[in-house]
């Protein structure tokens, strides 16, 4: 169906070509006439002219002699073209833009044929600077030294842009590279060598700190926030690096007085720059997540960082042209692309603020509702804040970005519809949700999708885990404090099963139990309702082991029909209730959902006709909170296969748990280890 790979492809690709062609078009934006006269505007200020100003305009200091001193206007106007390598084709433009600073910002309003008079005078009476005794007034038209200027409007600063967003690009190449070298196995041959395992054990699978959290939250009470794994933590150190460094990077041409002006225009571009890559990391139909295999989580940490990069560059753009606004500062605010220059940092601010992640975990849907709206507020200033001063180029190209991402949403949307679910009690707290699966859903096993119910807040959609089960997409949701409580009070009132409009956004997701069926031996860890998408992995597996650890047996018995499907041995520990350790038959476990009636010895007890001692088709029970750390290292030295592909997910405190684990043993382990980590937070 359209609305498949090859529409988000479709749509995508043009974002992509997008973004490079905004890119170029700021890059070699010299040539629209703002750039030369920026550049100008510094070279002539540095000429003394005789001329006192009229002082009408609060930029008087600025524009009154450009704009109404003849010697002063000439020189500008000549620099302007001259710097623009003589090109009369922007001439027009030149004087429109010339003529329309003048009215807006100098003590005359003078029409566009004056300053075209008085470029073809300063053509006439031009007198070079080497002529003129440079210590006393200008009389006549000169060019201030070229040389200089040409270096300043050459000033690096859209590169030092163009250079954040090339560093992503390297990053993405080198995560392409690795991914598809995932998808195709070879990595699977590579992870077995020391080099690779020092870089598993030391950069890949850590978290930031020794035995730290990635999944967990650092903090106290209301203050928690997520860090970053040690490679997420890697880039970001690199992403300092250029920052300061493009900080700090020689300033040509900075006249005494004006370097002020040169950081903030350089933090200002470098600002702009990151919009577009900010939207882009945000969005959920992002072709980057296929093309470098990176959760949306990680997306979303990059989101985070660049947004906080464009806010430093942003208040130091603001801080810079403060400064050089002393005494103007308030008058200057009437100038509407000032005002929204002020209120887009404002915003960007308040916009970094408000994403902590203490906001996100208690009001997420609130939190996710305010941030759209203060972002698009945002887009707005930066808009009104750049139509004056030019590179709109990027604010485009983040326009694009996120027009395309929510088109591609809402096509998925209309191509699902809102279908009528049954939704039933499975288990405590745990409910499922089922609905016809659409022909043109390409689903694999870790797919999620975002459930939109009908009769809540119309845009609150929540990421559950989808599966297949006879030809119907079903999820399992545990109940949470939030939306999915509200739907289990009405299930629970409507004696555990209802019907209930849904739409589902989707398929997002799905890319990784592919990888893992590359290995020959796989490990499946589940956790309480992170199970969904690692037991539909399982099923598709035919060598490996799944184990499972919920709080209570009818937990488990919920996933029935997926249970069938699995042909691996399953190891079951369960946490929170008592009973004696079970060995079952598949199929008798699942046709007893009270298994521990009879057992009482505590011991690994075998009932029923159990067939061979390796019957694939056994589940283990046990009654206790296992030591995950001791399991896998016991299941991976203990597998006969050269190469084990380790997929997990479950609560916070588990995925860091397997997390360190791998970390600690991969350079034992004498095979190739990968490790697939399907939690995501945000
Ligand atoms: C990719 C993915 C797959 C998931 N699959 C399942 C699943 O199969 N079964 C299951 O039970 N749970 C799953 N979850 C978790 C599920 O999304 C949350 O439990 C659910 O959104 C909570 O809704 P609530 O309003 O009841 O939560 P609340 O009680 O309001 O919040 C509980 C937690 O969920 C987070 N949360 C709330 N809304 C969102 C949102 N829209 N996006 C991201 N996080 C949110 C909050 O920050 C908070 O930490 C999955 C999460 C992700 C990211
Ligand atoms: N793709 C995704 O990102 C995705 C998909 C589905 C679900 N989820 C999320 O996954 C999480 C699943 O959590 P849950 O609340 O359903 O799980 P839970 O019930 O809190 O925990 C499940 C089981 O894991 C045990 N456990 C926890 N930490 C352990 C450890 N370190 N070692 C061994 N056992 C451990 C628990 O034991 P105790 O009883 O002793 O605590 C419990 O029996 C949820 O937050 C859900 O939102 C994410």
């Amino acid at each position: 169906m359209f609305v498949d790979m090859r529409l988000v492809a479709f749509a995508l690709i043009l974002q992509f070509n997008l973004i490079a062609a905004e890119l170029l078009g700021t890059t070699f934006r010299r040539g629209s006439g703002i750039s030369e006269l920026n550049t100008c505007r510094v070279g002539v200020a540095e000429l003394t002219f005789d001329y006192k100003m009229l002082g009408k305009s609060s930029y008087s200091k600025y524009w009154d002699a450009p704009c109404g001193y003849p010697p002063s206007t000439g020189s500008f106007l000549l620099c302007s073209y001259v710097i623009s390598g003589n090109d009369s084709s922007i001439q027009p433009k030149l004087f429109k833009l010339f003529t329309e600073r003048c009215n807006d910002y100098s003590s005359y309003d003078y029409p566009i044929s004056y300053y075209e008079e008085q470029f073809k005078n300063a053509t006439q009476n031009y007198v070079p600077l080497s002529q003129l005794n440079a210590s006393l007034p200008i009389y006549s038209a000169t060019l201030p030294n070229m040389k200089l200027l040409q270096k300043s409007y050459m000033d690096a600063s859209t590169w030092f842009a163009v250079a954040v967003c090339g560093y992503f690009l390297l990053l993405i190449i080198i995560s392409a590279v690795y991914n598809f070298s995932r998808r195709y196995g070879f990595t699977k041959r590579m992870n077995g060598s020391k080099v690779s395992k020092l870089f598993q054990k030391y950069l890949i699978f850590p978290t930031l700190l020794p035995n730290g959290k990635f999944s967990q939250t650092y903090g106290y009470s209301f203050f928690t926030m997520l860090f970053p794994n040690r490679i997420q933590f890697v880039t970001d150190l690199f992403l300092f690096g250029l920052q300061v460094a493009f900080y700090c990077a020689p300033y040509k041409y900075t006249i005494k007085g004006y370097w002020v002006v040169y950081v903030g225009y350089r933090s200002g571009i470098m600002s702009l720059g990151k919009i577009p890559l900010l939207v882009l990391f945000a969005g959920r139909n992002n072709f980057l997540l296929w093309i470098t295999g990176w959760s949306y989580s990680t997306f979303l940490h990059f989101h985070k960082v660049v947004a906080a990069w464009m806010f430093i560059d942003a208040l130091i753009h603001s801080v810079a042209y403060t400064i050089d606004y002393v005494g103007y500062y308030v008058s200057s605010l009437h100038y509407t692309y000032f005002a929204c220059g002020v209120a887009a940092t404002v915003l960007a601010g308040v916009l970094c603020l408000h994403s902590l992640h203490f906001f996100r975990r208690g009001f997420y849907e609130y939190f996710l509702a305010i941030h759209v709206v203060l972002a698009i507020c945002f887009i707005a200033m930066v808009w009104h804040h750049c139509n004056v001063l030019g590179w709109m180029e990027w604010l485009v190209a983040a326009c694009c970005v996120w027009f395309f991402d929510r088109l591609v949403r809402v096509i998925r949307m209309f191509a699902f519809g809102y279908q009528t679910s049954t939704i039933t009690v499975v288990g405590d707290q745990l409910m499922k949700v089922e609905v016809p699966k659409p022909d043109w859903w390409s689903h694999a096993p870790g797919t999620y999708g975002f459930i939109y119910f009908a009769g809540i807040i119309f845009w609150e959609n929540h990421p559950f885990t989808v599966v297949v089960e006879n030809g119907k997409i079903c999820a399992y949701i545990r109940v949470k404090m939030g939306v999915t409580s509200r739907i289990w009070n009405k299930l629970v009132k409507n004696n555990n099963r209802m019907n209930w409009r849904i739409c589902i956004e989707g398929p997002y997701g799905g890319a990784l139990a592919p990888m893992l069926k590359k290995y020959d031996d796989a490990l499946f860890l589940a956790g309480g309702s992170g199970a969904p998408g690692i037991l539909e992995s399982a099923t598709k597996a035919t060598n490996g082991k799944l184990v499972w650890v919920a709080q209570n047996i009818s937990f488990v018995t919920a996933y029935q029909t997926l249970i069938t499907n699995i042909s691996i041995p399953i190891d079951i520990y369960i946490t929170r209730e008592t009973s004696a350790n079970r060995t079952f038959l598949k199929k008798e476990f699942l046709s007893d959902s009270e298994p521990d009636s009879q057992s009482t010895d505590g011991s690994d007890k075998e009932i029923g006709y159990k067939e061979t001692e390796n019957d694939v088709s056994q589940i283990h029970v046990r009654y206790c909170r296992p030591d995950i750390s001791q399991i896998i290292d016991a299941e991976v030295r203990a597998s006969a296969a050269k190469n084990v592909g380790i997929i997990a997910c479950g609560p916070p405190v588990m995925m860091d748990n397997i997390r360190h684990v791998i970390t600690d043993h991969v350079t034992d382990w004498n095979k190739s280890i990968d490790f697939f980590d399907e939690f995501q937070i945000w």
